[in-house]
């Protein structure tokens, strides 16, 4: 049984990639997460009894408190999802994002690599490689552009993570993958706010004239192609994730509206993200091909079953909403989030 410490696993994607984890019943999973606002332990509820599973608060930025938990916890293998995430945040400031995103992702790297760890998956972003215009695709080897302060500073995780590899030969490898979906995001981000919105019948902010373009994945099938990378992936290298689902962000905000029977006059539009890029599309081939990973979700039925999961889940909404959530750490582990 291999000892997988996951960083970020209070958060969407590795909320869920946990919950996959433990499921499996193969793994030792050690969560390793600050607890920043996107940071929600309520979200694992299901698993946190689970012997297999155990959590650490503990900041990838703090080097003794990280030095201290590769310590005690030897893991085999780190699957680093911790980050600021979030594109309109680092527009308004940029500090966090380069203290978690780049230095942070260094400290991880060093602590991994003085302890052994055998195998470091960095998740990255399809983000690093910039906007694209109508028509293409990124693949691995398109060259790295990246636009806004988020995905500035996730390109320089990338290559903090490459240059691990190419001087150290230290055993990393990269994803990157193109906009997520499903249950259990922080309602900042397009689909869950509109979801939550629309339930409220508060107006759906629509940046700019809504025909920006986005390539959906839910986000289980994201988790799977990280565990393909994880358990098959060649050191090294990079692997583009992505569901070849694209959609204009109006076109998401109209279905969301009609799978909850709501009227479109709810749909505001608002001034534009400064630098919004225009489209994202992944081109999945090389992961197809080599690790044999394929999407099991199609957008049309994920979306529907994520907008089911959100009306279902209304407490869960209404505790993020009203930051309620951030209370069950320390009914859970007695210490105060500071
Ligand atoms: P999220 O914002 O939901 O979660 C981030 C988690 O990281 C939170 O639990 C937070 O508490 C934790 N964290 C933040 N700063 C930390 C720090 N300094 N030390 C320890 N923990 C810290 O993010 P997400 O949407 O789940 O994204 C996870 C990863 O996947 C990120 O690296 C992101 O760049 C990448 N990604 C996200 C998407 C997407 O669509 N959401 C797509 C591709 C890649
Ligand atoms: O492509 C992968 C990236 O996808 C990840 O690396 C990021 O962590 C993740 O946040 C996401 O970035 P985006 O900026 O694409 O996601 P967001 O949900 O913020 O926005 C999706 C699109 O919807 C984008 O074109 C902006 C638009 N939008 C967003 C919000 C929050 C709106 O029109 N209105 C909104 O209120």
């Amino acid at each position: 049984m291999s000892k997988i410490l996951v960083t970020g696993g209070a958060g969407f994607i590795g909320s869920n990639f946990i919950r996959i984890l433990i499921g499996q019943g193969t793994h030792q999973v050690v969560n390793l997460d600050a607890l920043t606002y996107a940071g929600n332990l309520e979200s694992l509820h299901d698993v946190a009894a689970d012997e297999r599973y155990s959590f650490v608060r503990a900041d990838i930025t703090d080097v003794p408190a990280i030095r201290t938990a590769f310590e005690q916890h030897k893991p085999d293998i780190v699957v680093h999802f911790a980050a600021e995430s979030h594109v309109d945040r680092s527009v308004l400031d940029a500090t966090a994002f380069v203290n978690t995103n780049v230095v942070g992702t260094q400290v991880l790297l060093d602590a991994s690599r003085a302890n052994s760890v055998q195998r470091f998956v960095h998740v990255s972003t399809d983000e690093v490689y910039g906007s694209l215009g109508p028509t293409g695709a990124f693949t691995e080897e398109t060259p790295l552009a990246p636009s806004s302060p988020y995905s500035a500073s996730k390109t320089g995780s990338d290559l903090l993570v490459r240059a691990a590899f190419h001087t150290h030969g230290f055993p990393c490898v990269t994803t990157r993958c193109s906009n997520n979906y499903g249950p259990y995001q922080f309602p900042e981000k397009l689909i869950p706010l509109m979801i939550m919105n629309a339930l409220a019948d508060k107006n759906l902010p629509v940046y700019g004239d809504g025909k920006n373009v986005r390539d959906w994945i839910y986000v289980t099938d994201h988790c799977k192609g990280i565990l393909a990378v994880m358990e098959k992936g060649r050191d090294g290298e990079v692997y583009n994730i992505g569901g070849r689902s694209e959609k204009r962000n109006i076109d998401v905000v109209k279905t969301l509206l009609a799978i909850l029977g709501k009227s479109e006059s709810l749909i505001t539009y608002v001034t534009d993200r400064p630098g919004h890029d225009f489209r994202y599309a992944i081109d999945n081939t090389k992961i197809r091909n080599e690790l044999g990973w394929e999407p099991d979700h199609t957008f049309e039925t994920a979306l529907r079953q994520t907008v089911e999961w959100y009306a279902s889940h209304i407490e869960w909404c209404d505790r993020v909403r009203s930051g309620a959530y951030m209370e069950y750490y320390e009914k859970q582990y007695g210490q105060r989030l500071g």
